[in-house]
């Protein structure tokens, strides 16, 4: 039997955007498992719970067969190792977000020289795309329907009514 290669896609999805999906369907044509990660605990201090934002991923990409939604709290690269997986995905979409990335893949190869990071460009449409603006924008009143699947922009709506 081949080898199947797994990528997990690891992120804090606070919330998810149509940029996380574009990268999603991409490497679910490329890879045959994709295994969507959301981060647990975050020092960023997320609007969503864990649970609110796999939810809104699991109904995202209910298209998808060969992907899944899962969450994880230690690091990245013993994550990697109980998935079986030795590739991780992240996106890069514009030169800004260079320096971080390549801090990051360089920290998680040292840690696990087996464990390869791949980087794909989301959509130009969304290449100024953020969960952090998409939350700004609408908290301010602003129109992110091209940004963000319906279930998104209805659960952003939920929150902004019980603050
Ligand atoms: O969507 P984000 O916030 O840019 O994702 C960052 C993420 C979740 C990929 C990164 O913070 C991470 O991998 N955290 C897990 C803990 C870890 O392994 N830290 C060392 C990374 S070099």
């Amino acid at each position: 039997m081949s080898k199947q290669n797994v990528i997990i896609y690891p992120g804090s999805f606070d919330p998810p955007t149509n940029g996380h999906l574009d990268l999603i369907n991409r490497a679910a044509r490329l890879f045959d498992q994709v295994i969507v990660a959301v981060l647990k605990h975050d020092s960023k201090q997320p609007l969503f719970s864990p649970q609110e934002r796999m939810e809104m991923l699991e109904e995202a990409v209910s298209g998808l067969p060969n992907v899944r939604i899962d969450s994880f709290d230690n690091l990245l690269v013993d994550y990697a190792r109980q998935k079986g997986a030795q590739l991780i995905l992240r996106g890069i979409r514009a030169v800004s977000d260079y320096e971080y990335e390549l801090q990051m893949a360089l920290m998680n190869r040292k840690l696990d020289p087996q464990l390869e990071t791949i980087f794909m460009l989301p959509a130009e449409a969304y290449s100024y795309l953020s969960s952090r603006l998409v939350k700004e924008v609408h908290r301010l009143g602003g129109d992110i329907r091209d940004l963000v699947p319906p279930l998104v922009e209805a659960r952003l709506r939920e929150k902004e009514s019980s603050v």
